[in-house]
């Protein structure tokens, strides 16, 4: 088990709960993943949330009727997922909840899931043995099961960057081994940055990622995506509620074009287990 994430998420807390719902900007993103997902949200279907977090999308899946099991790898984030299950009052949809790492599953028997659910990043924390992740995803997944993930997009966290206007940042690229992560995607840990190692990806990455463990069917979108790098504008523009709609009527028409996909702050991915 990853000790140095599973630390940080513990000592994160509440903070990653509160995170979706703190900004304009934050919540067109949990709108898009929602709608990425919502058409395979049918009563009764069987979903893991691997890397569930403090359970802001177990929630959201066990409102609609699925039967939900919860992983993650932090003790503190699954303690508020329990108490966010109780107020929300779904624990009749929770079939278990589990701590343990995304690259032993072993937790669960083949073929126990319709669907699994690695939103919120995830495996960007995973720097070492990511095929075993998908592999494990795969296992666990029904015949013709889906996957759903979201990661850091590389080109999308730049532009994050770029939008929040950081004095100290486009001017010290060794510094924030930027190189490296246009390179490699990799950002190792860093002095100033409150966060474990984290890789960054970028669409025709984590395409093939996928494509070599076991699954078909690939469809990709960026979250945000037209609104990425620009919280404040949103924000501001966002207080207009026809302005708003309009905002999140363009990212739904462009979140999933494959000219846009690299754009997100997130890079959201659904693919099919395949049958061979
Ligand atoms: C940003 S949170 C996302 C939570 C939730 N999925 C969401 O989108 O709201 C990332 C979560 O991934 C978990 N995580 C990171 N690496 C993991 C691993 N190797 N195995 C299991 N969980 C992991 C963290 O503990 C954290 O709760």
């Amino acid at each position: 088990m990853d000790d140095e994430v599973r630390d940080f998420y513990n000592k994160y807390g509440i903070r990653e709960w509160n995170r979706l719902e703190e900004s304009t900007y934050n919540r067109i993103n949990f709108l898009l993943h929602m709608h990425f997902i919502e058409n395979y949200l049918h009563k009764g279907v069987k979903i893991l949330d691997a890397g569930c977090g403090a359970g802001r999308y177990s929630v959201e899946f066990a409102k609609k009727g699925c039967k939900l099991s919860l992983f993650d790898i932090s003790d503190e984030q699954l303690k508020i997922a329990k108490e966010k299950i109780e107020e929300a009052k779904v624990s009749d949809n929770i079939d278990g909840i589990y701590q343990g790492d995304i690259r032993d599953l072993s937790q669960f028997k083949n073929e126990e899931f319709d669907i699994v659910v690695c939103y919120g990043a995830p495996l960007s924390y995973v720097i070492k043995n990511r095929d075993k992740a998908m592999l494990e995803f795969n296992r666990v997944l029904s015949k013709n099961g889906i996957l759903f993930i979201s990661v850091n997009n590389k080109w999308g966290i730049l532009k994050m960057l770029l939008g929040n206007k950081h004095p100290d940042f486009f001017n010290k690229p060794e510094y924030w081994y930027i190189d490296n992560v246009i390179k490699t995607g990799d950002l190792p840990k860093h002095e100033k940055v409150n966060q474990p190692a984290r890789h960054f990806f970028e669409a025709s990455e984590l395409n093939n990622l996928i494509l070599e463990n076991g699954f078909d069917g690939i469809a990709l979108g960026g979250s945000p995506c037209f609104s990425c790098g620009n919280s404040q504008s949103i924000e501001e523009l966002g207080k207009d509620k026809k302005a708003l709609n309009t905002i999140l009527q363009i990212e739904i028409e462009t979140y999933m074009k494959p000219t846009m996909v690299d754009n997100g702050e997130f890079l959201l991915a659904r693919a099919i287990k395949n049958s061979h």
